[in-house]
């Protein structure tokens, strides 16, 4: 059971005792074994790693693979498998531009209709020059999951199916195993990618329990540094299908003037010094989270947010899963939607709402949380977003809820 003392992990709520943060969406908070670990590293034995041959550099890449090797105990894949990055956003780039060159005109990829601008617009940019299609998984316009019914984009011309676990905006967790076992089935070929930016912090993730070909996650979402991320790939995805998208030192094996050969797998794909503290870090973080324990996260943010479903109902238009829909009910123990809680007030503009809350130490984001699609699909020009993380408590939510009954005073 998570109590409100894990708040004194976290050094931003000395600086700020009473800060009501629910913004994990956009960014989670540092605990101190995350800045500690990065500070070792700066501190005790600040060098590259695997270029050099003293002692200070020998505990660095040891340090590093460490990193490497919890993160895929994280995601309960081969440490080789790993590929540390700049984050979601890049790692999402890397696969679109790397994986687009084996698709023409006559090929589909599919998306759904939640996705975050990163994994929307390097497709769109690639599709100009690839000529595929862009074809997207339907949202219901009630339950905000979803649409079973239209899992039927997919079809034989199907080369890549890449979807959120879960929505920045809505909170809704999608069922992307069933997919992925769905687009193999009907295009054996296709290329699966889960985006888990927002799901990393907050549901189990096994690799191979999803059978993705590739994942992606941010570290400053899952209270590690910033400026870090991973993706993940199949070893045979990442030996004899994905194409090195960086050049540089490290990734190679032998060049010369004329040409070069890669190295061995995760090294091709990551040229020049890789972001070393913030590995370290990330996998103090994943640390961090195991330590606490997956589930006992997953029943400390079920609580939070029936919780605060439950007080903001009366108050503001929820957008997202209030309820499991029937068709998305799921096992026991298991949740249907995460504690993001997007919402609007009629008569208050979304921007309104984060400075009238902000007045009480309230922190959420307002505006279209980089799915600007999404919300023109659902007719809103933004919502506010109120998310969870770890450190959050009912006082934080009783907190929010005052200050939004001082909104609805004001444009009510
Ligand atoms: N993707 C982040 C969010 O949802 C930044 O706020």
């Amino acid at each position: 059971m998570i109590t409100k003392k894990i708040k004194q992990h976290f050094p931003i709520f000395r600086a700020h005792p009473n800060l009501a943060y629910l913004d994990s969406a956009a960014t989670t908070q540092t605990p101190q074994v995350v800045i500690d670990a990065m500070n070792d590293y700066y501190a005790k034995y600040r060098s590259n790693v695997h270029r050099g041959l003293y002692d200070i550099s020998i505990t660095a890449t040891e340090k590093y693979e460490a990193a490497r090797k919890q993160m895929a105990k994280f995601l309960n894949s081969a440490p080789e498998e790993i590929i540390f990055n700049s984050g979601a956003t890049f790692g999402l780039n890397a696969l679109a531009r790397s994986l687009s060159p084996r698709l023409s005109h006559r090929d589909n990829i599919v998306l759904t209709r939640m996705e975050h601008h990163a994994n929307l617009v390097p497709w769109q940019e690639m599709s100009k020059h690839y000529g595929f299609e862009i074809r997207f998984i339907e949202l219901d316009p009630t339950s905000y999951q979803l649409e079973p019914n239209s899992y039927n984009v997919i079809d034989e011309n199907t080369k890549i199916v890449s979807l959120t676990q879960a929505s920045n905006v809505l909170g809704a967790i999608n069922p992307v195993a069933e997919i992925i076992k769905l687009a193999k089935q009907k295009s054996p070929k296709v290329y699966t990618i889960v985006d888990a930016a927002q799901a990393a912090a907050h549901l189990p993730i096994d690799v191979k329990k999803l059978d993705c070909d590739f994942l992606v996650l941010s570290g400053h979402k899952m209270y590690g540094p910033t400026g870090i991320g991973v993706l993940y790939g199949k070893k045979i995805m990442l030996e004899e299908h994905l194409e090195p998208f960086m050049f540089g030192g490290e990734m190679v094996s032998d060049v010369t003037y004329e040409r070069a050969t890669w190295n061995e797998v995760p090294y091709k794909f990551e040229a020049g010094t890789p972001p070393i503290a913030e590995a370290i870090g990330l996998s103090a973080a994943a640390e961090f989270i195991t330590k606490i324990g997956m589930n006992t996260i997953v029943a400390h943010e079920k609580r939070l947010t029936d919780y605060a479903l439950e007080k903001l109902t009366p108050l503001v238009n929820i957008i997202g899963p209030s309820t499991p829909s029937p068709s998305q009910r799921r096992g026991r123990g298991e949740v249907s939607r995460l504690g993001v809680i997007s919402f609007t007030i009629p008569g208050a503009h979304p921007h309104d709402i984060g400075e009238i809350v902000n007045r009480a130490g309230v922190c959420v984001r307002v505006g279209h949380h980089c799915a600007m699609p999404l919300h023109k699909h659902l007719g809103l020009v933004g919502t506010a977003r109120a998310s969870a993380g770890v450190y959050t408590t009912k006082k934080d939510i009783d907190k929010l809820v005052s200050a939004i009954k001082e909104v609805k005073k004001i444009f009510g």
